[in-house]
């Protein structure tokens, strides 16, 4: 059995830090006063090493670690903004744009613009599209907005609410969020508890009344389109 009071210590850009062993490398920067940027990890959820936004330099090793999910090494020397993390960063974050609608994501947008990528790099990249999943009083899907971080999917299963209505299906670039056999949310084990839209990182999972204003319902529009037993209204550009 472990000692659980061990501790390893190890350099984080040129600072020496001591923490628990098993404090993973991500927690062990922000102790000391250093961000490392994160896509798919948030605080309520498991880490899974997604996105691949977090990684560091351990030691200049032949691969980079993903911070959120690597655990501090004794004696090791992590570099959080090597040249090589920030190419790499950079690379993810530009191949994350060409191919998704990150207009509603604003810490995207702030890490595209702190690491300087270019927006226009993968010109001629196929786009991940959608149509909207409006099939509920509650809340809208829009899984061209979807970064595919899993987030929701762990909130509604082991992380939080034990529901288990969101999955995935497709497989590779055609992967997306859905419900088992793609039934509609009222259809599933959904509970509409809104766990998944309080940790979507972009405009994907949004509450319908937001969606509806900024599609330009009235006020009118809005009460029809969240009643229980509703007709969904027509959206502002005739869909
Ligand atoms: S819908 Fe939102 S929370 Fe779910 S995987 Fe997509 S981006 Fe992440
Ligand atoms: S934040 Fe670590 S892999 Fe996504």
């Amino acid at each position: 059995m472990g000692d659980e009071n061990a501790t390893v210590t190890l350099m984080i850009d040129g600072h020496e830090v001591t923490v628990p062993e098993g404090t993973t490398i991500l927690d062990a920067a922000k102790s000391i006063g250093i961000d490392i940027p994160v896509i798919c990890y948030h605080e309520a959820t498991t880490a899974n090493g997604l996105c691949r936004v977090c990684v560091v330099d351990v030691d200049e090793g032949r691969l980079l670690q993903p911070a959120c999910v690597a655990t501090c090494q004794n004696g090791t020397q992590v570099s959080t903004r090597s040249a090589r993390v920030e190419r790499s960063r950079r690379t993810i974050l530009e191949m994350l744009h060409s191919a998704v609608d990150l207009g509603q994501a604003p810490e995207i947008q702030s890490l595209l613009d702190e690491y300087q990528a270019d927006r226009e790099r993968f010109p001629g990249a196929e786009r991940r599209t959608a149509p909207v999943r409006d099939d509920n009083p509650f809340y809208v899907r829009d899984y061209s907005q979807c970064v595919l971080c899993w987030r929701c999917v762990q909130v509604c299963a082991e992380d939080a609410q034990y529901t288990f209505a969101l999955t995935f299906s497709e497989r590779g670039f055609h992967t997306q969020i859905s419900t088992a056999f793609d039934v509609p949310l009222p259809g599933s084990s959904c509970v509409f508890c809104g766990q998944c839209v309080g940790v979507c990182p972009t405009g994907a999972l949004k509450p319908k009344i937001e969606w509806g204003l900024e599609q330009g319902w009235s006020w009118d529009q809005i009460r029809e389109g969240t009643r229980r037993e509703r007709k969904a209204p027509r959206r502002a550009n005739g869909d």
